[in-house]
């Protein structure tokens, strides 16, 4: 470029030389030179001054130009990634190379039994939605039939938030979603068959047999004359393909607010068949979950009409289930990150 004045004609020279010779390129934009020009400012002549500083500034500008030719643009400066795998891929999956990590963790027991129980659900129907951790009093509480004030309230405490969400105390939150989404099924003479898994969290005391954090499974069937009969096949199909045995299992009234007639599921211990042991308490029997007939309301909430139709739902724990098949005496030994524990399965 060419510059009038003949000292910036005589800095814009130093500069570049400045520039070529340096290892830090970028120090050019913080030369002493510029800051030399701009005093000369001072002791000019006013009429001088606004030609001077303009051509100052294109020197810098000049300078800035230099250095984004040297820099390249972005895409030239990145490292290029590898994305071909460390392996031959056509090698059988046990002959491939140890990568790191891979032989020290696996598959939590839970989650591993969890994918077993959802084989079993899918080769009978059913769909998979995978439940929240956190939700609101809607979901909680009044779709299922529980207005505000009902009492029934105080037996599912859980954690807050101070904007007034909950980590929910069980998977029925997710009922009034998935009987709305799936209405449609029913106008085409389809069921809504959709089990639930997910965590839920309840203020509980703890001891062998209660976790604050656990897992539960719900199930939602609704149909055309649909009623106790079914459930009960279900869940007893269900859990003879888990134990892979016969099992008995037996009902008794309960109460929840979104069921009616709500139950007690019980089932014949898959460990001693009723001879008595740890498993069940020496009782034959153990109380796995709660289900019952959807509650009129319930249906209602979610925009289906409980005169055309009618389902079942059930809810339990997955820990607990998993418990009665392998003997585990604790179920806070889930969650202790105990090696030897989890190594054994
Ligand atoms: N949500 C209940 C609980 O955690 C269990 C339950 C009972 C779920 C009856 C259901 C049901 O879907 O119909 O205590």
């Amino acid at each position: 470029m060419a510059y009038t004045f003949k000292e910036v004609a005589a800095a814009a020279a130093a500069l570049k030389q400045q520039f070529d010779t340096s290892e830090d390129k970028k120090a050019i934009l913080r030369s002493p030179i510029f800051a030399e020009l701009f005093g000369q400012l001072k002791n000019m002549p006013a009429e001088q001054k606004g030609a001077f500083g303009a051509e100052v500034n294109d020197l810098k500008k000049e300078a800035v130009s230099w250095l984004q030719a040297t820099m390249g643009t972005a895409e030239d400066k990145l490292a290029s990634i590898d994305i071909t795998a460390p392996f031959d891929i056509n090698t059988a999956p046990n002959k491939r190379p140890q990568l790191l990590g891979s032989d020290t963790g696996t598959v939590h027991p839970l989650m591993r039994e969890l994918d077993i129980v959802l084989n079993i659900f899918y080769g009978m129907g059913f769909e998979a939605v995978e439940s929240r951790e956190i939700d609101d009093d809607y979901h909680m509480f009044e779709s299922l039939n529980f207005p505000a004030g009902h009492p029934a309230r105080d037996d599912y405490d859980t954690f807050a938030t101070t904007e007034g969400l909950v980590s929910p105390a069980h998977t029925s939150t997710m009922q009034n979603r998935v009987l709305k989404e799936r209405k449609d099924n029913l106008e085409k003479g389809k069921p809504i068959s959709v089990v639930i898994p997910g965590r839920v969290f309840r203020n509980e005391d703890l001891d062998a047999r209660h976790e604050h954090t656990f897992y539960q499974l719900e199930g939602v069937y609704v149909g055309q004359n649909i009623n106790v009969g079914h459930l009960i096949a279900t869940l007893k199909t269900f859990l003879q393909e888990y134990y892979q045995k016969d099992i008995e299992v037996k009902i008794q009234p309960f109460y929840f607010p979104f069921t009616e007639p709500s139950f007690e599921f019980a089932l014949s211990c898959p460990f001693c068949d009723k001879k008595g042991c740890n498993v069940c308490g020496h009782a034959g029997w153990v109380e796995l979950l709660g289900c019952g007939m959807i509650h009129p309301n319930v249906l209602k909430m979610a925009d289906i009409d409980p005169t055309k139709y009618t389902g079942f739902a059930w809810g339990g724990g997955i820990d607990r289930l998993v418990m009665m098949k392998y003997d585990i005496e604790d179920i806070r030994h889930f969650h202790s990150g105990k090696l030897d524990f989890l190594r054994q399965f």
